[in-house]
C-alpha cells in the first residue's frame, strides 16, 4: 500500500516544501511507501521554486529542495491524499472550508503528531531569518518522524 500524503501552508514556498521534504527523507530511511506533495492555500507563488533561505535550510538538513514548484490547493487533492497535514491552525480552517463534502482524506495539523507537541504550530518563518528556517527545518523533521513512523505502524497492523 502507498500513503498519499499532502503538505499544506499558505504560500507553498518555505513550511511544506521542508515539511514534504523531511517526511520524504524519512519515509526512504525507515521503507515506508510514500507518494506526497505539497501545496499553499494561497495562490500568490505558483510555478515559483522554495524560498531561497528554505532551499539553504533543507541543504544544510542534506535535501535538495530546489526542483519544487509551489502550487495552490485544488478540490482534487481532497480525493488524490489520504492524509492532508496543514502547518498551522489557519490553514487546517482554510482546508476544512474547502473539503468537498464526501471527501475521506484526513485533515490534521503536522504538529499534533508529534507527543506533547499537539496544537501547536510551525511557525511561519518568511518574515524571519535564516535562523527562523533552522527551526523550520528541526519542526518540520520531528513531525516528519513521528508521522512516517505512525503510517508504517499503521501500515503493518
Ligand atoms: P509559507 O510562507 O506559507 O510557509 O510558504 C509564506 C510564504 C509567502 C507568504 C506568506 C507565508 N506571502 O505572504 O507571500
Amino acid at each position: 500500500m502507498t500513503v498519499k500524503v499532502l503538505f499544506v501552508c499558505l504560500g507553498n514556498i518555505c513550511r511544506s516544501p521542508l515539511a514534504e521534504a523531511a517526511f520524504r527523507a524519512e519515509a526512504a530511511r525507515i521503507g515506508l511507501d510514500a507518494e506526497t506533495d505539497s501545496a499553499g492555500t494561497g495562490g500568490w507563488h505558483r510555478g515559483e521554486p522554495p524560498d531561497r533561505r528554505a532551499i539553504a535550510a533543507a541543504r544544510r538538513g542534506g535535501v535538495d529542495i530546489s526542483h519544487m514548484r509551489a502550487r495552490q490547493v485544488r478540490p482534487g487533492d481532497f480525493e488524490r491524499f489520504d492524509h492532508i497535514l496543514a502547518l498551522d491552525a489557519d490553514n487546517l480552517a482554510n482546508l476544512r472550508a474547502l473539503r468537498p463534502v464526501g471527501s475521506r482524506a484526513s485533515l490534521s495539523l503536522l504538529l499534533d503528531h508529534v507527543p506533547g507537541r499537539e496544537g501547536e504550530p510551525v511557525a511561519d518563518p518568511y518574515y524571519g531569518g535564516d535562523g527562523h528556517f533552522d527551526i523550520t527545518w528541526r519542526d518540520v523533521t520531528e513531525a516528519a518522524r513521528a508521522l512516517a513512523g505512525k503510517f508504517a505502524r499503521e501500515e503493518a497492523a
